[in-house]
């Protein structure tokens, strides 16, 4: 397995050598270079622009055809093409952490001698343990979690914020997911991973059955139309396998005098009235006034659509300072500590 990897990226390489060298640049300056691979590398923080491409030749070619252009990173899974003017010989500090799935190039000679080759074909079961693996890019990827036995899941997982390695099980980012579905629909998740999903609460529940990496937490980071962001996070975040009653401990955000699911702990995830969208920790009343936040409501495409009262509408308010998520941006996350 760990050989057939290796062969694979030699091919990989020498098809790519082919193809670069005859790599014109500007038609009055030709530059003509042979770029070397360092796999699971990158050079962070020198990137002057960031590009998606079909392929590592293609992020070549942006490369030679730009002179600012010093080295570049590939990242597989998202395609992403880092254009860096600097290398790593100029910064050796900034290239020494592993970054799997991504490869780096530059034209010095040495560079394949960088590489990380992964010899042990790790089954991780959570982004926070592919984190620490050395896979630093926001992706999907698949894991293991232990009541799947030998199945697996597909999970994006955000690197990024808040030190990385959540397992992103909502996002909203612009309407074009439809949220207003069934329980089922609900249950076994919906959506797409690249955008806009549900991951599903038979997943979910799944997922954090497994103490062993820890206290779950629970992330909620908002943005609204007036570009306001706000954040949430809680602790010992809990579902209960048959109607999902939702349960934590404490929480922290950036306003600490409300907590926008105080009306949402302890309720069965449900639907109420086809008026109130998508389905949530509704209260049992379903009343509109009991409803502090709702992010599987109806998606506003812009700040100047009609609002409708929170609780249809996609909301999420903070006591004390209304914060009405008019949103853009929505993202639940999970981590172990
Ligand atoms: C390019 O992407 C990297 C890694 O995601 C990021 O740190 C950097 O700020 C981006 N640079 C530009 C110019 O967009
Ligand atoms: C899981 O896979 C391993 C290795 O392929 C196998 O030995 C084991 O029996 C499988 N377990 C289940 C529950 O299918
Ligand atoms: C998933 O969402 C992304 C981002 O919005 C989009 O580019 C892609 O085409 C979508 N894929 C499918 C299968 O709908």
């Amino acid at each position: 397995m760990a050989e057939q990897e290796a062969g694979k990226h030699v091919s990989e390489l020498m098809i790519f050598l082919g193809a670069v060298i005859f790599v014109t640049g500007h038609p009055c300056h030709s530059r003509q270079q042979i770029m070397y691979a360092a796999e699971n590398r990158a050079l962070r923080g020198f990137a002057y622009a960031n590009k998606t491409v079909r392929s590592r030749v293609i992020c070549a070619r942006e490369c030679s055809m730009d002179e600012r252009c010093k080295s570049f990173n590939f990242v597989g899974c998202n395609k992403m093409c880092e254009l860096n003017f600097a290398t790593r010989r100029e910064h050796p500090e900034d290239f020494n952490t592993a970054h799997r799935g991504s490869v780096y190039f530059d034209a010095d000679e040495d560079t394949p001698l960088y590489s990380l080759i992964d010899s042990s074909a790790s089954r991780y079961k959570t982004c926070k343990m592919l984190l620490d693996a050395g896979y630093r890019s926001s992706c999907i990827y698949t894991i293991y979690p232990k009541a799947f036995g030998n199945d697996s899941l597909r999970v994006y997982c955000d690197m990024e914020t808040d030190g990385g390695g959540w397992i992103v099980f909502q996002m909203r980012q612009d309407g074009s997911v439809d949220f207003d579905r069934t329980l089922a629909e609900y249950q076994s998740g919906f959506g797409n991973l690249s955008g806009e999903f549900w991951l599903g609460n038979d997943n979910l529940v799944a997922v954090i059955s497994d103490p062993s990496p820890g206290l779950w937490q629970l992330r909620i980071d908002l943005g609204n139309w007036e570009g306001e962001t706000a954040w949430e996070k809680y602790e010992d975040f809990r579902l209960s396998p048959d109607t999902y009653n939702l349960q934590y401990w404490q929480y922290e955000g950036i306003n600490t005098n409300g907590d926008s699911l105080s009306k949402a702990k302890g309720q069965p995830f449900r639907k109420c009235s086809p008026s109130l969208k998508g389905a949530w920790w509704f209260p049992q009343s379903c009343f509109l006034g009991d409803i502090d936040s709702n992010l599987n409501g109806q998606y506003y495409f812009d700040a100047n659509a009609g609002y409708d009262q929170a609780g249809p509408r996609l909301c999420w308010t903070l006591l004390d300072n209304v914060f009405i998520a008019y949103a853009y941006d929505v993202r639940f996350g999970l981590l172990l500590p």
